[in-house]
């Protein structure tokens, strides 16, 4: 793992993962206005318009994933996995795909549920990245997220430089990041899917599981998400072999649905490096 600083940003992961993210940014800046582009901080793909067919949207997706490494499908219909993942293969990519985790009222009423009930560890504070947010709580929040093996948002976006959202850390009483998390309103303002946020990028340190930090990371960034700005609706990747995630999205009103992201890697611009886990 290795960090990149610039004077505008801070970018962690591989080699392979920070090219991506740097890549999606500036894909970001050029196709942001178009509804059929979703961008939650990390790469940009895709959402479709009304009436596009399953090989029109396969055939963006290839695009996005060749110019960035890394795109996927989003709100795919279960039924229709293997066409996707077929025209991938065809066009010698990897295909990956994670359970489309989904919540809408039920996240709401259950991160409100939690929030009201829960009694945080003494000593510990959960903030939120601000544009005034040192460069060095950035890294570490980005640190922390890697050795967990979930890919951080730029710095740049963490503090507020991309789609409206937020990021989440908690810290000790000496400064020590151990669980980060957050959400963005990902699709455009004219999408079918306004009011979605994509949410999650939830690490807890290891040190610190089972503490219920990433159900507190998790159920607050909901609460922020709502109020705000407007989302309705949460959802996030999971892979199918991930129990502490699902169990934990499931405390907080965010099951299995009948969607997946089906997406894929391009291995002449990623080798064999995930996006993310
Ligand atoms: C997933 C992760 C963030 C959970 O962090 P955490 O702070 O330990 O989670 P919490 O203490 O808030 O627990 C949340 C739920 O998961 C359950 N859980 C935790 N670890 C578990 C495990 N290994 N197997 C099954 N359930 C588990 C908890 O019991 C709790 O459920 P409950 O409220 O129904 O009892 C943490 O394990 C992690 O950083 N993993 C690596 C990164 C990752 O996979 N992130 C998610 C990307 S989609």
């Amino acid at each position: 793992m290795i960090a990149e600083t610039s004077t505008d940003d801070i970018l962690y992961g591989t080699p392979e993962q920070i090219a991506v993210v740097r890549r999606a940014r500036a894909l970001y800046r050029l196709v942001g206005h178009n509804p059929s582009f979703t961008f939650q901080g990390r790469t940009v793909s895709y959402v479709g318009c009304p009436g596009e067919s399953r090989a029109q949207i396969a055939d963006r997706v290839i695009d996005l994933c060749r110019l960035q490494g890394y795109a996927s499908a989003q709100f795919t219909n279960r039924s229709h996995r293997d066409s996707y993942t077929q025209a991938y293969s065809d066009a010698r990519l990897a295909p990956v795909v994670w359970e489309q985790y989904w919540g809408r009222g039920s996240a709401l009423t259950s991160s409100i549920a939690f929030l009201e009930a829960f009694t945080p560890p003494a000593g510990l504070q959960l903030c939120a990245v601000t544009a005034d947010t040192p460069d060095q709580t950035i890294h570490d929040i980005c640190q922390m997220s890697v050795d967990a093996g979930v890919l951080p948002p730029s710095g740049s976006v963490m503090r507020g430089q991309g789609p409206k959202g937020v990021m989440l850390f908690v810290k000790t009483g000496d400064g020590q990041v151990v669980a980060s998390g957050g959400g963005y309103m990902s699709y455009h303002p004219d999408s079918t899917r306004h009011d979605e946020a994509f949410w999650g990028m939830l690490a807890t340190h290891a040190d610190w599981r089972g503490q219920r930090l990433a159900c507190w990371v998790g159920a607050k960034t909901i609460q922020i998400l709502a109020n705000q700005f407007g989302a309705r609706g949460f959802s996030s990747g999971v892979k199918a072999d991930n129990p502490s995630s699902q169990a934990m999205c499931a405390r907080l009103g965010i099951y299995q649905s009948d969607y997946l992201y089906v997406g894929a890697t391009d291995p002449i611009l990623m080798g064999t490096t995930a996006i993310t886990r």
